[in-house]
């Protein structure tokens, strides 16, 4: 087999979740091309419906499953719509996620709980559900953020700490599914990649930070769909517990 053909995904089955916009739907894409058949999750069905038109047009198979992540009974269902309609999981995206910046003072326990129970909640959830029935060469990606690893101006304490806490479950279900289940959990820590998330920036915001970014530029979401494909493929079949910055150098500033 050839290097290349490592990091083919032929007849895996992905579970995305967030795939409704954003960088869920370019993981979706990529995986897609990459060989795999996608379960796309999200609030939104009609949004998902789009998704997957993109994965039939590649000759895979898609299926749409309405939910919210936040509900660990959903997260189940999730994962059952997969095994029932697609046969397997092979490799679940964990990429559901909410931004907010609300001052640390004024931040009701709603707005703060909300966050914790989408982001690092959720993906703990769906985890659960999905190493339940994951075989030996699974993979799990956690998506994370540069601001579970430094800060950016902005007062982001609930997305903070749920970005940093899905690099702690990251570390700790590597260690508890490695050699004992052979499931692989790795994250990823996007920096700035425009989407409908950081469409609610205040205006200037964005170039602000370039002079942060070792690029000097804002990423394009294949890029960052290029490196899960490489880690949730059997090209990164040593990779383990690891964070990897995509973010154009801007943890490096
Ligand atoms: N864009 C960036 O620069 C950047 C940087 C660092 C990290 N990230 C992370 O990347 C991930 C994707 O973000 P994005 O930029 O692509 O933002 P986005 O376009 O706003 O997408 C967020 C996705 O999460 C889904 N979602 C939100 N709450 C959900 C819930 N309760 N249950 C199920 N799905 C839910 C949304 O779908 P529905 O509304 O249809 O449910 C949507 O598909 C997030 O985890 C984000 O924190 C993004």
């Amino acid at each position: 087999m050839s290097v290349l053909d490592t990091f083919r995904l032929d007849d895996r089955v992905a579970v995305v979740t967030g795939a409704s916009s954003g960088l869920g739907v370019a993981f979706a894409r990529a995986l897609a091309e990459a060989g795999a058949d996608v379960v796309l999750a999200a609030r939104r069905v009609d949004r998902l419906e789009q998704t997957a038109e993109l994965v039939r047009a590649t000759g895979r198979r898609a299926v749409t499953v309405e939910t919210d992540i936040a509900e660990p009974e959903q997260a189940q269902h999730m994962v059952d719509a997969a095994v029932e309609q697609l046969g397997k999981v092979d490799i679940l995206i964990n990429n559901a996620g909410i931004g907010t910046a609300v001052p640390a003072t004024k931040e009701t326990p709603d707005q703060f709980r909300r966050v914790i129970d989408i982001n690092l909640n959720g993906s703990y959830w769906a985890a659960q559900a999905a190493a339940r029935v994951m075989q030996p060469g699974s993979s799990i990606l956690n998506i994370s953020s540069v601001l579970g690893l430094t800060t950016a101006g902005l007062p982001q304490a609930a997305y903070a700490a749920s970005k940093a806490g899905i690099i702690g479950l990251t570390r700790d279900l590597a260690q508890q599914w490695g050699a004992r289940k052979g499931i692989r959990v790795n994250a990823l820590a996007p920096g700035f990649f425009r989407t409908e998330m950081t469409d609610e920036y205040q205006p200037g915001y964005l170039d602000a930070m370039k002079s942060r970014i070792v690029l000097g530029r804002t990423g394009d979401p294949a890029e960052i769909a290029a490196t899960a494909v490489w880690l949730v493929s059997g090209a990164a079949a040593y990779v383990t517990g690891q964070t990897i910055a995509v973010d154009g150098g801007l943890t490096i500033n």
